[in-house]
């Protein structure tokens, strides 16, 4: 079965959050179950310094009036196909901002672009690989489905992922006519949304099956507290839509062979991890102590509850535990993280910025992992944490929620928890988590228990990815076959 994959990110080649940890993470999870992937991403500049050997596949003179060529080119045993238009990629900034960090406002056209050129290749645009399925993540990929369904490809299946349905891809009206899309796609149901026209919602609208990356969330955005303003259409198409939890990669996630930290541990010799508390320490430049290390790598915005557990910096160090941050996003946030560094110096530490190697010493040398999301379809950090020791304490929401066990005393006595949930995500619910986290730290035998539990969930991609390998098939049997 032969599988397009489109997607904005896709690590290693290029990331700023847990999309492209999954996108990055699918094809070899999936050609475990026979499924042949190939992912389509853009030409980023990040992108095609990376590139080995890129072969040019097929060229479009007019892909929304700008020039571009797919590029194929293998990495680690992933088959990349690459949209090479340099008038929209070759940029400096990140794959949707410039520079100075703001939204490149042009960026409509190059995601439209990128769903267009998909849409060419279920069309049959390259000679010797045209798929059977095409998977779109996100609102950048969102168009996909809405441009196969004009064409000839329009009975091929399409499968839609929300990774998080609070970026939806919206713009004024003006563009609708740039889209090259006929004038009744403008309409309640196609791409129009309030008179503006959104990605995602063309993309829920047209695909043949909608997913999302953990049940609880799937649930949730049926709601009006978590659907922002598509729960309606997310209700409507209740009977497509799945949830399905995301994985890890456990090559790049194995604290046994993981080349960034500064010793490797494993649940049978665990004792190097004590190497890596003392660089993480050193990092953040605190002195020498047993004080329990509540770690963070987040984005720093509202969604993942920062103020929340901004508001509690005092509380932490009060209660004799540390908090080390790695993470950069709103302003407001940063300054008050750092100004709860600057009173704390010994205790409170914050890396602002995007540092993919500290990243991995922060699961390696924490002893909690904290994400006090107001919502988290997923959530990757939490996993990365079971594997590496560091005791996830979540939020009781989405993903947090399906991949936690909260060490309640029926779980600890089950022999089943593996972390600390709480609810609501509230500075009084967040510091009675964090009090019974900070005491469960100080019993090493319960501790040791919770963290050999996490260590040993199983938070690969086995199951998941043979949940969508199931779905593809189911959508590839032919209508008159169904019961
Ligand atoms: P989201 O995609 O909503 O940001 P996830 O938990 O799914 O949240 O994924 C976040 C990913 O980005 C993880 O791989 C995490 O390690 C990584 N990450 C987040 N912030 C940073 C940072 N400042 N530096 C390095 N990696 C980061
Ligand atoms: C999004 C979500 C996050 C999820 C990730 C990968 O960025 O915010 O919860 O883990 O996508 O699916």
């Amino acid at each position: 079965m032969k599988v397009l994959s489109v997607a904005s990110e896709v690590y290693p080649l290029i990331k700023t959050g847990g999309l492209a940890d999954v996108a990055g993470a699918l094809p070899a999870a999936l050609s475990a179950h026979g499924v042949d992937m190939r992912v389509l991403l853009p030409g980023y500049q990040q992108v095609m310094a990376k590139l080995r050997n890129p072969v040019p596949h097929a060229r479009f003179d007019d892909l929304l009036d700008v020039r571009a060529t797919i590029l194929a080119s293998v990495l680690d045993g992933v088959d990349y196909l690459v949209l090479d238009a340099p008038e929209l990629f070759d940029r400096k900034g990140g794959p949707y901002t410039d520079a100075d960090n703001a939204d490149h406002p042009d960026n409509w056209l190059r995601f439209a672009a990128l769903c267009r050129a998909a849409a060419n290749i279920a069309e049959g645009a390259l000679e010797d690989w045209t798929p059977d399925i095409v998977h779109a993540h996100d609102w950048q990929a969102g168009l996909t489905p809405v441009y196969m369904k004009q064409g000839p490809a329009a009975a091929m299946p399409t499968v839609m992922t929300i990774h998080n349905i609070a970026f939806q891809g919206q713009f004024g009206p003006d563009i609708f006519p740039k889209l090259d899309l006929p004038a009744p796609v403008f309409s309640m149901d196609g791409i129009e949304y309030y008179g503006d026209v959104s990605f995602l919602k063309g993309g829920l609208q047209m695909a043949t099956a909608i997913t999302t990356v953990s049940p609880t969330y799937a649930q949730e955005i049926r709601t009006s507290a978590f659907g922002m303003g598509l729960e309606g259409l997310i209700n409507a198409r209740s009977d497509s839509l799945h949830g399905i939890v995301n994985g890890i990669d456990t090559d790049v996630w194995d604290p046994s062979s993981d080349p960034f930290i500064a010793a490797s541990y494993s649940l049978a010799k665990p004792k190097k991890r004590q190497t890596n508390r003392k660089a993480l320490a050193d990092c953040f430049k605190f002195p020498d102590s047993d004080k329990p290390v509540f770690t963070v790598v987040s984005r720093l915005t509202w969604q993942k509850g920062i103020d929340v557990l901004t508001e509690l910096a005092d509380d932490i160090v009060a209660m004799g535990a540390r908090l080390a941050v790695l993470g950069s996003g709103d302003q407001t946030l940063e300054t008050a993280l750092q100004a709860a560094a600057e009173r704390h110096p010994d205790d409170v530490g914050l890396v602002l910025g995007y540092n993919e190697t500290l990243s991995h010493l922060m699961q390696a040398g924490g002893d909690m992992i904290l994400v006090p999301s107001r919502f988290e379809p997923c959530g990757l950090t939490q996993l990365y944490g079971l594997r590496y020791g560091n005791v996830p304490v979540v939020a009781r929401t989405g993903g947090l929620a399906d991949t936690i066990i909260d060490a309640n005393e029926a779980a600890l006595a089950a022999e089943v928890a593996t972390g600390f949930q709480f609810s609501p995500v509230s500075p009084d619910a967040l510091r009675q988590a964090l009090r019974r986290a900070i005491r469960a730290f100080g019993e090493p035998k319960v501790w040791e228990r919770l963290q050999n539990r996490g260590m040993k969930a199983d938070v690969s991609w086995d199951r998941s990815a043979l949940s969508y390998a199931n779905l593809y098939a189911e959508l590839l049997v032919p209508m008159s076959e169904k019961p």
